[in-house]
């Protein structure tokens, strides 16, 4: 073998190349610098056409699929890349069909804000029906006819693809959500605004219940809460995803397909506890009125559960809350906790939502618990969640009085908000508590003053922010005043 290293190393093979040999002859001389010309030359042109391979490729040798890629990548990139994340940068993706639709349109009329938010429901077929004032709809592409298997989750699976297609410019998230789902737009749009749309990225939350992810996967964005896709995955995805369909015929869902695919290109969940499938059954009061400390982002099966304010239809009951949403989206839900310490109240507040007066002192950390008022999605059981939770009561003296929200007003040029919340009638509770000499029972309606709180506030570190009684605890006319503030840096919520 005359390549071997053995022969290279042999004593009479070990001289130096020929070019790099300058003998005193001048014939030798002229030839040494012919040589050295065409050798530079030689590189200068394969140096620039490597370069113009690899670092400016002509469109006429690129495959179909990469200027595909191209002319999307185009589309993404012409808003300022640097400039705040707002809702006309989101693209919503719904997933919906024919028979549901005329029924389930009722929720999306209550979020969908027809001039600012961009996107549509894709539904099998074309509705017999009017749905003006709702998002507006398309038919999904017959390819999904061409799918063995699951034919329905593909079909919603590839809502994704055919919404990426459109090409529509300055989409940097794609948000998916089913034909149910209550989205907070203003909301989604602070969550959004924390991540670089030009990085892949999954966003989601998973089931509330554990049975439900153990049965489908835990670390899954789940469909019913929404989840959302940045420009820069949709475009690696969209190029993958038909044949990634096929590879997972078995799957469930569409939204267990859409996660196996994103798993392909080696991105994983972030999660956004904003989310809410609620696979959950019976009242979400629970889990409305201890928020977690994070925007509300979305609210699912709401057509499945209690209405949210008693005594209401299901969307009248949205309807009331998005009214006070839409006068502070960013404290809808937050939590904050304070304490009468005279009369030994705790008073837990929801924000726009509901206000509980307990007669008893109770620890921040079981005040942010949530109330067991619902059960397990699958067998109706207790639990387990993916949560803590406390039952109420049995001791009369241990439940909360419970105050829902009576209406609320911007004060102060709209600085503020003034919001009052009137005791609910039903049931028993903290009414009932006798052996305390003191208990809330004089108190009729809470009001709640605030400051309204900036979007930039989720920026930050989250922080709870404080409550604070007013007047002393005076009740006049059967009212307390509590006034919602920044805590101080050194102040902290105890007993
Ligand atoms: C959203 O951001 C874009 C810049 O990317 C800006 O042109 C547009 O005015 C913003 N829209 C709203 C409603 O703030
Ligand atoms: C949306 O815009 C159109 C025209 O620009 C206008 O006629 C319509 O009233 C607007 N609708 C809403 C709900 O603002
Ligand atoms: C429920 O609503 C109806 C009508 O809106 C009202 O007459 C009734 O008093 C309410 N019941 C309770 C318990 O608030
Ligand atoms: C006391 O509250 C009632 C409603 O509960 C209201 O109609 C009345 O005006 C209030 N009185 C005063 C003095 O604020």
């Amino acid at each position: 073998m005359s390549h071997s290293r053995l022969e290279q190393s042999s004593p009479d093979q070990v001289k130096p190349p020929r070019f790099f040999v300058i003998s005193d002859k001048p014939h030798d001389i002229f030839v040494f610098f012919i040589r050295l010309g065409v050798l530079v030359c030689l590189l200068i042109s394969i140096t620039l056409a490597l370069y113009s391979a690899f670092f400016k490729p002509s469109r006429l040798f690129l495959p179909d699929r990469l200027q595909a890629t191209d002319r999307a990548r185009s589309t993404t990139t012409s808003d300022r890349p640097g400039a705040a994340t707002n809702i006309s940068h989101i693209l919503f993706c719904i997933a919906g069909s024919e028979n549901t639709w005329q029924d389930r349109s009722r929720f999306n009329k209550l979020w969908w804000l027809p001039n600012e938010t961009r996107g549509f429901v894709w539904l099998d077929k074309e509705p017999r029906y009017d749905v003006s004032g709702a998002i507006p709809f398309k038919i999904s592409n017959y390819r999904w006819k061409s799918f063995v298997h699951g034919q329905a989750a593909v079909r919603i699976s590839r809502i994704f693809k055919e919404s990426f297609k459109l090409g529509l410019p300055k989409v940097r998230w794609f948000v998916m959500g089913d034909d149910d789902t209550v989205f907070f737009p203003e909301n989604l749009a602070t969550v959004l605004g924390k991540y670089d749309h030009s990085e892949m990225v999954y966003m989601g939350d998973n089931s509330e219940s554990v049975e439900q992810n153990l049965y489908h996967g835990f670390a899954m964005a789940y469909g019913g809460g929404g989840f959302a896709i940045s420009s820069a995955l949709a475009i690696q995805l969209s190029r993958i995803f038909d044949g990634c369909l096929r590879r997972y015929y078995y799957f469930y869902g569409s939204d267990q397909r859409v996660w196996a695919c994103v798993n392909e290109l080696g991105v994983t969940l972030t999660r956004e506890p904003g989310f809410h499938q609620l696979d959950i059954r019976g009242d979400p009061y629970g889990i409305l009125a201890a928020h977690p400390l994070v925007p509300l982002v979305s609210l699912h099966h709401l057509d499945m559960l209690e209405p949210v304010f008693p005594n209401m239809t299901r969307v009248d009951a949205i309807h009331k809350l998005m009214g006070a949403y839409h006068i502070d989206p960013s404290r809808i839900l937050q939590q904050c906790f304070c304490y009468d310490h005279k009369r030994h109240w705790s008073v837990s507040i929801s924000w726009g939502y509901t206000v509980q007066v307990y007669p008893t002192l109770w620890t921040a950390k079981d005040l942010q618990t949530r109330f067991r008022t619902f059960q397990t999605w699958g067998t109706l059981s207790d639990g387990p969640f993916m949560f803590s939770t406390r039952a109420m009561g049995p001791d009369p003296c241990d439940k909360p009085i419970i105050y829902f929200l009576e209406k609320v007003k911007n004060v102060g040029n709209g600085a503020w908000t003034l919001s009052s919340y009137k005791r609910h009638k039903e049931g028993e509770d903290g009414r009932s508590c006798t052996r305390l000499n003191i208990t809330p029972v004089v108190v009729e309606r809470v009001r709640v003053a605030a400051l309204k709180l900036d979007p930039k506030y989720w920026k930050k570190a989250p922080r709870r922010q404080c409550c604070q009684i007013m007047n002393g605890g005076l009740i006049k006319n059967g009212t307390l005043r509590i006034r919602i503030r920044h805590c101080g840096p050194r102040e902290s919520i105890t007993v």
